[in-house]
């Protein structure tokens, strides 16, 4: 193997979430795993799927418990005999309040190319460490080096949909055409099951049933992001429910109840929300030829909702499930490390564009104006901003205005006003601001306005005229500006945490934008922290 970048496609490589692997590449995944699981099980030779080679370092961060995915991660560095390291929480400098990049920057320095897995509480961990140690690497000229995230607080935990999907993906006898699964539990904490809405798009026609008491439903977000990507989602508050409803899934996926998550409000009902969710052998006659459970495990102890009974039915397929995990690592530090790839050909994640499409020219109109009834008059010169806040109430439109104001320094010689427009009897709001000269108005400010304030318009006024006319519409990305911050107390970027991340939004529906790290939906207003 040549330590060299590039040497294998998928060195350098940061799996952070679901989406970081291409469909093709997680095809070639599964095909590997379904390779090196049959090796294994018939004791094949195994040495082609095999680093072997100690300049390789895999690094096992875990600063959260786990048992499953850190104790496979490690039988399948084993395998690989590569260099080894294990850090939790307790042993490592965290505790002394070194940052995460300043830890890991470290770590990277002391091997000629390092794969991280890391499991962490904060949310948006490997994407943030991602940046930061590509950045280092390209300094100090050493390879990139590789983050799997192995769980990270209520975001995601993307090795665990891999082997989930290559679970069902082998029970249904490699068909992907389609998959009708009902998700079963606390959809509201858990991070296994909010992956499946991007993890579920391996198969073509999906059919998605959530099982799960009001207290602990799916957050909505993640229903759109299903229903978008052309799932048929439909909900169920209890399993009693479900099973009279009369479609039911041959594919079932639990989760426990994440009491540890969850507030002392829901804690004290955990009983009535267990029983919600929790299979009675009574059920058994109503469940469709060849159904199979699965559970990413651990199941409570004393309160399972796969009770014990059922280990020993064919409905068991959670313990294959979890046999996987091995063989789906093993495969995954693999690729990262630089032994499979080679014989890849499919595509690579798509890198998303971020066009300016967003800034529209519009003719200006120049009719003579009346003065507004609120008692705004037409200027002479400078800028005006209009159609704030379009069809809002009164009330928020003035507070859209005293944000415009805020973030964009607008506090100056100017009038505004909130009134109803006489063509459409909607609300809307105008910034009217003639000691603005409009060429210092320039390409930052129209974007960040476009962000603050997206569906007005910007009219550039000289000599009484209007000579040119901008309709903003929302960017597809904002970032880059001191003011915007991730209101997640989880998410790694969140100043709290003292790791001087800035984050980035993304556009994902109408006025809606993701954090770049932890993916948290927010509205447009509230990605702005002044
Ligand atoms: N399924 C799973 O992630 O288990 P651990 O928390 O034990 O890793």
């Amino acid at each position: 193997m040549d330590i060299p970048e590039k040497s294998g496609l998928f060195m350098g490589r940061t799996i952070a979430v679901v989406n970081d692997l291409s469909i093709d590449e997680q095809i070639y995944l599964y095909e590997k795993t379904k390779e090196i699981k049959s090796a294994i099980r018939n004791r094949k030779s195994l040495s082609h799927f095999q680093i072997n080679d100690s300049r390789v370092s895999t690094y096992i961060v875990f600063l959260e418990d786990s048992t499953r995915t850190r104790e496979s991660f490690k039988s399948a560095a084993l395998f690989h005999n590569t260099r080894l390291s294990i850090m939790d929480a307790q042993h490592s400098s965290f505790k002394k309040m070194e940052s995460y990049a300043d830890t890991f920057k470290m770590l990277c320095g002391y091997n000629e190319y390092s794969l991280f897995i890391v499991r962490t509480k904060l949310e948006g961990v490997c994407r943030w460490l991602e940046k930061a140690l590509s950045e280092y690497a390209e300094r100090n000229h050493l390879p990139k080096p590789a983050f799997i995230n192995g769980g990270d607080g209520k975001h995601e935990h993307p090795t665990q949909e891999f082997l989930d999907e290559y679970t069902f993906y082998e029970t249904k006898k490699w068909d992907r055409s389609s998959i009708h699964i009902a998700l079963v539990g606390d959809l509201y904490h858990g991070r296994t099951v909010h992956t499946k809405a991007d993890g579920l798009k391996f198969f073509k026609e999906v059919q998605v049933d959530l099982i799960s008491p009001e207290e602990l439903a799916m957050p909505d977000h993640y229903i759109e992001k299903m229903k978008s990507a052309g799932f048929s989602v439909k909900l169920f508050h209890s399993i009693e429910e479900y099973l009279k409803s009369g479609r039911i899934a041959d594919i079932w996926y639990f989760t426990r109840l994440q009491l540890e998550r969850m507030g002392e409000d829901v804690r004290e009902k955990s009983g009535r929300l267990r029983a919600a969710v929790t299979f009675h052998e009574k059920f058994l006659p109503l469940l469709p030829e060849g159904t199979r459970f699965y559970h990413p495990l651990p199941r409570h102890r004393e309160y399972p909702t796969l009770p014990v009974f059922l280990d020993s039915t064919p409905l068991n397929g959670w313990e294959e499930q979890a046999l996987n995990g091995y063989f789906t690592r093993i495969i995954e530090i693999g690729m990262l490390g630089g032994k499979l790839g080679k014989d890849f050909t499919g595509k690579h994640p798509v890198v998303p564009e971020y066009p300016d499409d967003f800034i529209v020219e519009v003719e200006p109109v120049n009719k003579p104006k009346m003065d507004y009834k609120v008692g705004i008059k037409p200027i002479s010169e400078g800028i005006v901003i209009d159609h704030i806040g379009k069809g809002d109430d009164a009330e928020t439109i003035w507070d859209h205005i005293y944000k415009i104001r805020r973030i964009l320094d607008l506090n100056t010689t100017s009038s505004h006003a909130v009134f109803q427009s006489r063509k459409t009897d909607l609300m809307k709001g105008i910034i009217s601001l003639p000691s603005i000269d409009s060429r210092d108005f320039e390409e930052r400010k129209i974007k960040k306005l476009a962000a603050i304030a997206p569906g007005c318009t910007l009219n550039f006024i000289e000599k009484h005229r209007v000579v040119r006319k901008l309709r903003l519409n929302t960017p597809h990305r904002v970032y880059n500006f001191d003011e915007i911050g991730c209101t997640n107390q989880d998410c790694i970027s969140n100043p709290v945490h003292n790791e001087n991340t800035q984050t980035e939004f993304f556009r994902s529906g109408e006025n809606t934008f993701i954090c770049k790290y932890c993916e948290k939906p927010h509205r447009f207003k509230d990605i702005w922290t002044i």
